[in-house]
């Protein structure tokens, strides 16, 4: 392993000791050939809800799916305003304007990326229905703060939980504080398929129910359609795999904790470097589906980096190690959403921090020697001179 370049993430790593259970189920769905809504997606359904500490789950084809049709099946549409993150990956907010509402975004926390709670109250008016809380990079928001605001207005919650996974603050559970929660499926997920796939949770039955009827054509029952619905369903195959992977997820959530706090311990040293971590506000309630850093460049309390961003990502790739950027530019500003009407400026606190994150190697599996690995490599690339190249490593060894 040692001069392998360390993965910016492994998703086969986690499986080493699940290989033959994995293969076991796969194999028990192309035998039983339920392959539609078969027995192991109604099982899943049941053991992740659980595991929510809601009722009711019901699996679709991805996250975006379950945001789009989950705020649709909690009545949440055309003439409603549903504010958001600007700082959030696109599904959520296609996910909004998908159910046919009407999205309002708003700026993130500086500390941790997570919604502005005091911007989001800003942002309400009479035609407010509901509010996407976000659990960004695997931390909950504030269930204490959401819940007295969304009361103190009479808004609905949403919860876009596709990186938060078993995520808990404030003794509250992702999944668990609003009306319902989407999660995604999606293979680097916390707890990732093998392929797309997503689920819906709720407490509501009614709302579970009318969820079931628009992932199937809006067919409450066969051939009787009150919905206009579509076909989104959880793949047997998928939740047969998830099905064994479920139980291990706490395990793997706590290893992605240690290696976040190796990571906390060994940056201490470049913060005066301008290399500055997200805020965990959660301890072990943060599930770290990724480890975020800013690389401050414009002297805030005197630590500048001195290095830029893209000449950081370089030197650490040259020394073979993968990182990525969640996310490099904001919702308001894709080209696909100028329709909105928002510009450059609307929210400085979302822009600036595209410009200075940074996203490092965090997954199950990943070694105590990789992550100092990272860590020495991010010190060494910001100590390099300007002009002195690193032997590039061999582009094969470096997994996709
Ligand atoms: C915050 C967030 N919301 C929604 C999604 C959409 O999930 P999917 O890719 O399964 O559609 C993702 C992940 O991709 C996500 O990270």
């Amino acid at each position: 392993m040692k001069n392998q370049p360390v993965p910016f993430v492994d998703v086969i790593r986690q499986h080493d000791s699940i290989q033959a259970e994995l293969e076991a189920a796969v194999l028990g769905v192309m035998r039983r050939g339920d392959y539609i809504m078969g027995q192991a997606v109604q099982e899943f359904e049941a053991d992740f809800a659980r595991a929510c500490g809601v009722g009711h789950g019901v699996g679709v084809a991805c996250g975006t799916d379950a945001i789009a049709l989950g705020l649709q099946a909690c009545g949440i549409g055309q003439g409603d305003e549903v504010i958001l993150p600007a700082n959030t990956f696109v599904a959520t907010l296609i996910g909004v304007l998908r159910a046919g509402a009407t999205p309002v975004l708003v700026d993130c926390e500086a500390t941790t990326g997570l919604m502005d709670l005091a911007a989001a109250e800003r942002a309400i008016t009479p035609s407010t229905r509901a509010i996407v809380a976000v659990h960004l990079y695997g931390q909950m928001i504030s269930p204490t703060m959401l819940i007295n605001l969304a009361s103190t207005y009479d808004l609905l919650i949403f919860e876009d939980a596709a990186q938060a996974h078993l995520a808990e603050r404030e003794g509250y559970r992702a999944g668990s504080i609003g009306i319902g929660a989407a999660f995604s499926f999606y293979p680097s997920k916390n707890l990732g398929a093998m392929g797309d796939g997503g689920i819906f949770v709720t407490r509501d039955e009614g709302v579970a129910q009318q969820m079931r009827t628009l992932r199937n054509y809006g067919a409450p029952k066969k051939y009787f359609h009150t919905e206009v619905g579509t076909n989104s369903r959880l793949d047997t195959l998928q939740a047969a795999i998830l099905q064994v992977k479920l139980p291990h997820l706490k395990t793997w959530n706590a290893q992605r904790n240690t290696i976040a706090s190796s990571y906390q311990q060994a940056l201490k040293p470049l913060i005066r470097q301008g290399i500055s971590p997200l805020q965990n506000h959660t301890g072990n309630g943060h599930v770290y589906h990724l480890y975020l850093v800013r690389v401050v460049r414009n002297g805030e309390a005197n630590f500048t980096c001195g290095v830029d961003r893209d000449t950081l990502i370089e030197r650490l790739e040259a020394r073979g190690v993968q990182v990525g950027i969640h996310y490099p530019l904001p919702c308001h500003l894709q080209p696909g959403f100028q329709f909105l009407g928002y510009r450059a400026g609307d929210f400085p606190v979302a822009e600036k921090l595209a410009g200075e994150i940074l996203s490092l190697p965090i997954f199950p599996g990943m070694t105590a020697e990789e992550v100092d690995r990272v860590a020495t490599a991010l010190s060494d690339a910001i100590a390099q001179p300007a002009d002195q190249a690193v032997d590039q490593p061999d582009e094969r060894l470096i997994s996709a």
